[in-house]
C-alpha cells in the first residue's frame, strides 16, 4: 500500500475538472492505454491565458491525484507561467508523491506541454526519439530528459519517473547506458523543437491576426505607429505600417527584425513579411 498525503487523497477521491473542455485551444495526449497510463488535457486559452482546463485519465490513484491537481494549478495562469510548471511542482501541490508514483507528475507535465504545443500549432520532439523501452513504449529522449531535469542517478528512479524498466526489464542495460550518456556528457536536452503542423489558410490567417495584435502592436503603438495586416498569400504576409512608423527610417529593420522574427517564431518559420507597395 503506498502512502500518500491527504491532498492526493482529495484529490483522487473528489477529482476537480474531470472531462473535456469544449472547442479546446490546445490538447494534450499522452501515454496510452496499453502502457497502463494514459492521460488527455484540454484547455480553452483566452488572450493567451488559461480559462479553463480539464481531464480524463486512466491510472492509478497518483494519476488521478496529479492531473486533477494540474488542471487546477493552471486554470487563470497565461500559457508564459503555466509553461514553466515541472513535474516537481505537480508534487509539491499535492503535498508529494511517494517515489515510485513521480512518473505520474511526469504525465501531467508532458501533458501540459503538448497542450501548450498544440496551442502554438508546434508539435513535441520526443515522439521522434526512439523506444528504449517497449513494455511502456518510452523514448530514449524522455529518459534522457528525466535523468537530466531530475538529477536521476540510477535505473531504479529513472523507473519511478518514467516507468521505463518497470516490465520485463530487457531494458535495463540500455537505460544504464542512457543514464551514463547524459550525466557524463552534460547532454542539452531541447524540450521543444519548432516543428510546424499543417495549418488551413484562415487557421493561418488567425494566428498571425493573434500575434500582430497581441506582441505586435502593441509595441509599435507605445512609438506612436501602428501595422495592419493586408494580405497572405502562402507564406508572404502583406502588412501597412501605420502613424509614426510610416515616416521612420527604420521600417524596414521594424518589418524584418521585429515583425517578420515574431511571426516566424510564433506562426510559421517560413513567412515572408513584406510592407504594401
Ligand atoms: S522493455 Fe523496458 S521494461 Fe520491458
Amino acid at each position: 500500500m503506498w502512502e500518500y498525503t491527504d491532498t492526493v487523497t482529495e484529490h483522487f477521491q473528489n477529482p476537480r475538472n474531470v472531462g473535456e473542455v469544449e472547442n479546446p485551444s490546445g490538447t494534450g495526449d499522452v501515454g496510452s492505454l496499453a502502457c497502463g497510463d494514459a492521460l488527455k488535457l484540454t484547455l480553452k486559452i483566452e488572450d493567451d491565458r488559461i480559462t479553463d482546463a480539464k481531464f480524463k485519465t486512466f491510472g492509478c490513484a497518483s494519476a488521478i491525484a496529479s492531473s486533477s491537481a494540474l488542471t487546477e494549478m493552471v486554470k487563470g495562469m497565461t500559457v508564459e507561467e503555466a509553461e514553466k510548471i515541472t513535474n516537481e511542482d505537480i508534487a509539491d501541490f499535492l503535498g508529494g508523491l511517494p517515489k515510485e508514483k513521480m512518473h505520474c507528475s511526469v504525465m501531467g507535465r508532458e501533458a501540459l506541454e503538448a497542450a501548450i504545443a498544440d496551442y502554438r500549432g508546434l508539435v513535441l520532439p520526443m515522439a521522434e526519439g526512439e523506444i528504449v523501452c517497449e513494455c511502456f513504449g518510452v523514448t530514449d529522449l524522455e529518459v534522457m530528459r528525466a535523468v537530466k531535469e531530475s538529477n536521476l542517478r540510477s535505473v531504479e528512479e529513472i523507473t519511478n519517473f518514467t516507468k521505463a524498466g518497470g516490465g520485463c526489464g530487457k531494458c535495463e542495460d540500455s537505460l544504464r547506458e542512457l543514464l551514463m550518456k547524459t550525466v557524463s556528457q552534460d547532454l542539452k536536452i531541447v524540450p521543444v523543437k519548432e516543428k510546424p503542423k499543417k495549418m488551413t489558410a484562415l487557421q493561418k490567417i488567425k494566428k498571425i491576426e493573434e500575434v500582430l495584435e497581441r506582441e505586435v502592436r502593441p509595441g509599435l503603438k507605445k512609438d506612436g505607429g501602428d501595422i495592419e495586416l493586408i494580405d497572405v498569400d502562402g507564406d508572404f504576409v502583406t502588412v501597412s505600417l501605420r502613424g509614426s512608423c510610416t515616416s521612420c527610417a527604420k521600417s524596414e529593420t521594424t518589418l524584418k527584425e521585429y515583425v517578420e522574427k515574431k511571426l516566424r517564431e510564433q506562426v510559421l518559420d517560413t513567412l515572408i513579411v513584406e510592407e504594401e507597395k
